[in-house]
C-alpha cells in the first residue's frame, strides 16, 4: 500500500479533519455514515490526524451533515437519473461512492488542483465520473460540465470559506450555466458562528478562517430570483442526535431552545431555474 504525503495548509488542510471525522464515525458500533473508504484513506495519507483532537461527538456531527446531504443528493438522482452533479469543494469526501449514482448520471468533483491531484492517487475512477481542479470562485470549473441536463450542485463545508461576493457570483453562475435548472444543496453557518470561530479547534489547528455567515437563507432569492428555498434544517434538528455522546446530546437540546444557537449551522436546499 503506497502512502501519500500531504503538505496542505489553511483551508485545504480542513479537508483532512472532515475526512478523519468520517473515518472515526465508521469505526463506531452504530455509525451514522459508515464511510469505510474514509477510514482506508486515513491510513494511506501520511499525516498525524490525531492533532485535530476530534472528539467522538464532533465525528458524529460531521457524519450527520454528510448523511443529510447524501440523502438530498440521492433523492434528486432518483427523480433525475440523467442528471449532472457538481460536487464543489469535494476535498477527499467519498460522496460519489456512497451515493453510487445511476449509470446515466455524470458526476464532477471540484476542488483546488492540488486537492484533486491527491484524490487521483487515493481513489479509483468510475464511469461517468470526472475531477476538475479549479477554484470554485473561478468560472473555469463550469465549461466542461454539460448545461442541458438537470443539475444538482452539492457542497459540504465549503460556503463558510468563501466571501459574500464570491457566494453571490456563484449563485448567478450556477443559474446561468445550468439552463435545465436543478437544485443546490449545501451547509452554511450563521454570522454568530463566524464571530465565535476562535472556539473551533479545527480552525485553530489549520489556521483556516471562516468568512461567510448566512443570517437569512432567503437572501439567495434576493440575489437571484431564479433561486427558491425548498428546505432549511438546523444541524441540531437532524435525526441522528441520539447517536451523539450524552454531553453533545444535551448541548444540542439546549441549542434547540435558543434561536441564535439553533441556527449556528444550517443545511439548505434550493431549487433553481436556468
Ligand atoms: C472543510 S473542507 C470540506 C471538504 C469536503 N467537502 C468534506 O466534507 O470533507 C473544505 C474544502 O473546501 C475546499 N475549498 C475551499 N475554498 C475553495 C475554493 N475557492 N475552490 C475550491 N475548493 C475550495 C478546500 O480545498 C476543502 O477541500
Amino acid at each position: 500500500m503506497t502512502t501519500e504525503k500531504v503538505a496542505f495548509t489553511g483551508v485545504r488542510q480542513t479537508l483532512l479533519a472532515t475526512l478523519y471525522g468520517r473515518a472515526l464515525d465508521s469505526r463506531s458500533r452504530l455509525p451514522v455514515l459508515g464511510d469505510t473508504m474514509a477510514e482506508e484513506a486515513v491510513h494511506r495519507v501520511a499525516y498525524d490526524f490525531t492533532r485535530f483532537r476530534i472528539s467522538e461527538g464532533e465525528a458524529v456531527l460531521v457524519a450527520m451533515r454528510g448523511r443529510r446531504l447524501d440523502e438530498w443528493t440521492a433523492e434528486f438522482l432518483a427523480v433525475h437519473p440523467d442528471a449532472v452533479v457538481a460536487h464543489l469543494g469535494c476535498g477527499l469526501d467519498c460522496r460519489v461512492f456512497r451515493v453510487a449514482p445511476p449509470a446515466g448520471v455524470r458526476w464532477f468533483d471540484v476542488d483546488y488542483p492540488e486537492v484533486v491531484e491527491l484524490r487521483r492517487h487515493l481513489y479509483p475512477g468510475r464511469p461517468g465520473y470526472r475531477l476538475i481542479g479549479c477554484s470554485v470562485t473561478d468560472p473555469g470549473w463550469l465549461p466542461d460540465i454539460p448545461r442541458d441536463r438537470p443539475a444538482l450542485v452539492v457542497a459540504e463545508g465549503l460556503t463558510m470559506y468563501l466571501t459574500d461576493a464570491a457566494m453571490e457570483t456563484l449563485v448567478h453562475r450556477i443559474a446561468d450555466h445550468f439552463v435545465a435548472g436543478g437544485q443546490a444543496v449545501f451547509d452554511a453557518v450563521s454570522p454568530l458562528a463566524i464571530r465565535a470561530q476562535r472556539l473551533n479547534g479545527i480552525l485553530r489547528t489549520t489556521g483556516a478562517t471562516l468568512t461567510w455567515g448566512l443570517d437569512d437563507p432567503r437572501r439567495l432569492e434576493g440575489w437571484d430570483p431564479r433561486f427558491a428555498l425548498l428546505t432549511e434544517t438546523a444541524a441540531v434538528d437532524l435525526p441522528w442526535i441520539d447517536r451523539l455522546p450524552a454531553r453533545y446530546r444535551a448541548a444540542c437540546r439546549f441549542m434547540r431552545l435558543v434561536p441564535p444557537l439553533r441556527r449556528l449551522g444550517l443545511l439548505l436546499r434550493y431549487r433553481f431555474s436556468g
